[in-house]
C-alpha cells in the first residue's frame, strides 16, 4: 500500500529533511506534494532522484493527501491543520500550535507509542519540542526502572532549530566578524556568532522563557506524570546543527552509573558513547550532526546528591528533534491505524 503525502514547509530546514527521510527510509508514497508560500510556488525541489514543484499551501486541495507532515510555524498549522483534517488528512505537526491541547496527542515512538490512537479525535497528532524528544528518549528507560523525582537541564542549542533564516545569519556573522564588517542581529536578540544567548523564545511571566516552559509541559504530557518537576534553562549556541543538553536527575530510588548505562545502552533509538577518556564523548558536530540516534554520554553519579544521576545528551535536532521524529509517528500510524 501506498500514501499520497503533503510536506508543509518543504522549502524550510525541517521541510527539506523530511523529504530527505522520506526518501531515505522508502517511506511508501504514491505522490509527494511539498508545499510553501507563495513565494516558492513553482520552485523545483529534490525528491530522491526526482525533482518536485513546490505548490501553494493557500490552493492546495487536502483530500488528495491522507498524511500532512506541517513544519511551517504555528501560525500555518493554526490555521491549515484543521483544514486538513476536516479534508481527511491525518496531520502531523512539528510546530507548537497544538502540543498542550489535552485533546492532541504529543507523540515520541520510543516513549509513547500508545498515544497515537488519540489522532481519531480531531485528526492531528503534536511532534514535541526537539529539546523535549531528545532528552525523553534517553530518560524514558530510566523513568521506567527507578523513577524521575526531578530534572535539572541546560541545554546547547544549534541555530537550525530556529530556521534557515537563522542558519544563514550564524554563516553571515561569523565571516563578516571574522572579516571586520559590522553585523545587525535579526534572528536572534543579540550576536550569535561567537556568542551564546540565555534565551530562546519569549520570556513568561514567572522568569523562564517559552522554550524552557515547553520542556516541562511536554515532558510530564509524554511521560503521562505531572509529578516529574523540571528546572530548565534553554541557550542558544553558535553550532549549526545538533542540540547538546546536560541533564541532572533525581530518580525515586538510587541507581548506579553503570545500571543506567546498561540500561540505555539496549534502548531503542539511543547510542550510548561514555568513555572516561580524552574525547570519549558525543558531539553535535562530529557524533550526532546528520545522524539518527540520540547520543549519551558522560554518565555519572552525582556526587552532591545520593539519587543524583548526571548525562550528557546529544542529538540531531532536525532529524530526531524534529523530522525524523516526525515521519517515526507516520509510519506507526501507516502500520497500526490507517
Ligand atoms: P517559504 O520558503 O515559501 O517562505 P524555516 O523554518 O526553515 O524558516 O522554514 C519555514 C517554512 O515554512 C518554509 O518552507 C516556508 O515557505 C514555509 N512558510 C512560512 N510561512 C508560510 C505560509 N504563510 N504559507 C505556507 N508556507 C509558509
Amino acid at each position: 500500500r501506498t500514501f499520497d503525502v503533503a510536506v508543509v514547509g518543504a522549502t524550510g530546514a525541517v521541510g527539506q529533511a523530511m523529504m530527505e527521510i522520506l526518501d531515505q527510509r522508502d517511506f511508501p508514497i504514491r505522490q509527494l506534494y511539498p508545499l510553501a508560500s507563495e513565494r516558492s510556488a513553482g520552485e523545483q525541489l529534490s525528491f530522491g532522484r526526482k525533482k518536485v514543484v513546490v505548490e501553494n499551501l493557500a490552493d492546495f486541495d487536502f483530500s488528495k493527501v491522507q498524511i500532512g507532515l506541517f513544519s511551517a510555524g504555528a501560525k500555518v498549522s493554526a490555521e491549515y491543520a484543521p483544514k486538513a483534517a476536516a479534508a481527511g488528512c491525518v496531520v502531523v505537526d512539528n510546530t507548537s500550535q497544538f502540543r498542550y491541547d489535552d485533546e492532541i496527542p504529543l507523540v515520541v515512538p520510543e516513549v509513547n507509542p500508545q498515544a497515537i490512537e488519540g489522532y481519531k479525535d480531531h485528526g492531528i497528532i503534536a511532534n514535541p519540542n526537539c529539546s523535549t524528544i531528545q532528552m525523553v528518549v534517553a530518560l524514558k528507560p530510566i523513568y521506567d526502572a527507578v523513577g524521575i523525582e526531578r530534572i535539572n537541564v541546560a541545554t546547547y542549542q544549534a541555530v537550525s532549530g530556529t530556521g534557515k533564516e537563522a542558519i544563514e545569519e550564524l554563516a553571515q556573522q561569523t565571516s563578516a566578524l571574522l572579516n571586520g564588517r559590522p553585523i545587525s542581529p535579526k534572528a536572534y536578540p543579540k550576536q550569535i556568532a561567537f556568542n551564546v544567548l540565555p534565551q530562546i523564545d519569549a520570556f513568561q511571566d514567572n522568569g523562564y522563557t517559552r522554550e524552557e516552559m515547553k520542556m516541562v509541559w511536554e515532558t510530564q504530557k509524554i511521560m503521562e506524570d505531572k509529578s516529574v518537576l523540571l528546572n530548565p534553562t534553554a541557550v542558544r549556541v553558535p553550532v549549526f546543527y545538533g542540540h547538546s543538553e546536560a541533564v541532572h536527575l533525581e530518580t525515586r530510588t538510587k541507581i548506579t552509573a553503570p545500571e543506567v548505562k546498561a540500561l540505555l545502552q539496549k534502548a531503542p533509538g539511543i547510542v550510548v558513547f561514555d568513555e572516561h577518556k580524552n574525547g570519549g564523548y558525543p558531539t553535535a558536530v562530529t557524533e550526532a550532526s546528520g545522524k539518527d540516534p540520540v547520543f549519551v554520554g558522560r554518565i555519572r553519579e552525582d556526587i552532591s546528591h545520593p539519587r543524583g544521576i548526571d548525562l550528557w545528551i546529544v542529538a540531531d535536532n532536525v532529524r530526531k528533534g524534529a523530522a525524523l521524529n516526525s515521519i517515526q509517528i507516520a509510519e506507526l500510524l501507516i502500520k497500526d491505524y490507517l
